[in-house]
C-alpha cells in the first residue's frame, strides 16, 4: 500500500511538472517574428506589442487562429490562419489556446 501511495504521488508530481505553460517567447520568435518583427515591434506586418497584445485573450486567439481582427474584419494574407497550421516545434499538431495566450503574454511584456 505504501508503494502504491508513493507511485501515485510521483505520478501527480510528474504530470504537474509537465503542465508548465508554453514558452510564449520561443513560439513568437519561431512562428511570428519574421513578419511582425523581433519582439513584436512590427516589420512587414503590423506591430503587435502595445496593440493586439492588449486585446482580450479571446479576440487575440480569434485573430491568430481564425484570421479575424478586433473589428470582426478578415485579416489579409500573408497572415496565416493558424487553426489550419502548426507552430514549428509542434510537429503538425494544431496550436492550442494556451500557446496563443502565452504568445500574447510575451508580447504584452514588450515595450
Ligand atoms: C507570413 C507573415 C506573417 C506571419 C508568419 C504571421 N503574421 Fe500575423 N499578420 C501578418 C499580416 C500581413 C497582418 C496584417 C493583415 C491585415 O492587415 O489584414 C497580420 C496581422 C496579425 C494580427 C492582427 C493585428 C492587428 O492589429 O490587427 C495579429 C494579432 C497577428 N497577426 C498575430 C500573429 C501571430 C501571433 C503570429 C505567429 C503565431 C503571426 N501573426 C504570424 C503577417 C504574418
Amino acid at each position: 500500500m505504501k508503494c502504491a501511495f508513493f507511485t501515485l504521488t510521483t505520478l501527480l508530481f510528474c504530470s504537474s511538472a509537465m503542465a508548465l505553460p508554453p514558452d510564449g517567447e520561443a513560439l513568437f520568435q519561431e512562428n511570428c517574428s519574421a513578419c511582425h518583427g523581433p519582439r513584436g515591434m512590427g516589420g512587414s506586418a503590423p506591430k503587435l506589442a502595445g496593440d493586439a497584445s492588449e486585446w482580450k485573450s479571446k479576440t487575440f486567439e480569434r485573430a491568430v487562429l481564425n484570421g479575424v481582427d478586433d473589428h470582426g474584419k478578415p485579416l489579409k494574407a500573408p497572415m496565416p490562419h493558424w487553426s489550419g497550421a502548426s507552430f514549428k516545434a509542434d510537429n503538425g499538431a494544431k496550436p492550442s489556446k494556451l500557446e496563443v495566450d502565452a504568445i500574447q503574454q510575451y508580447l504584452h511584456k514588450q515595450k
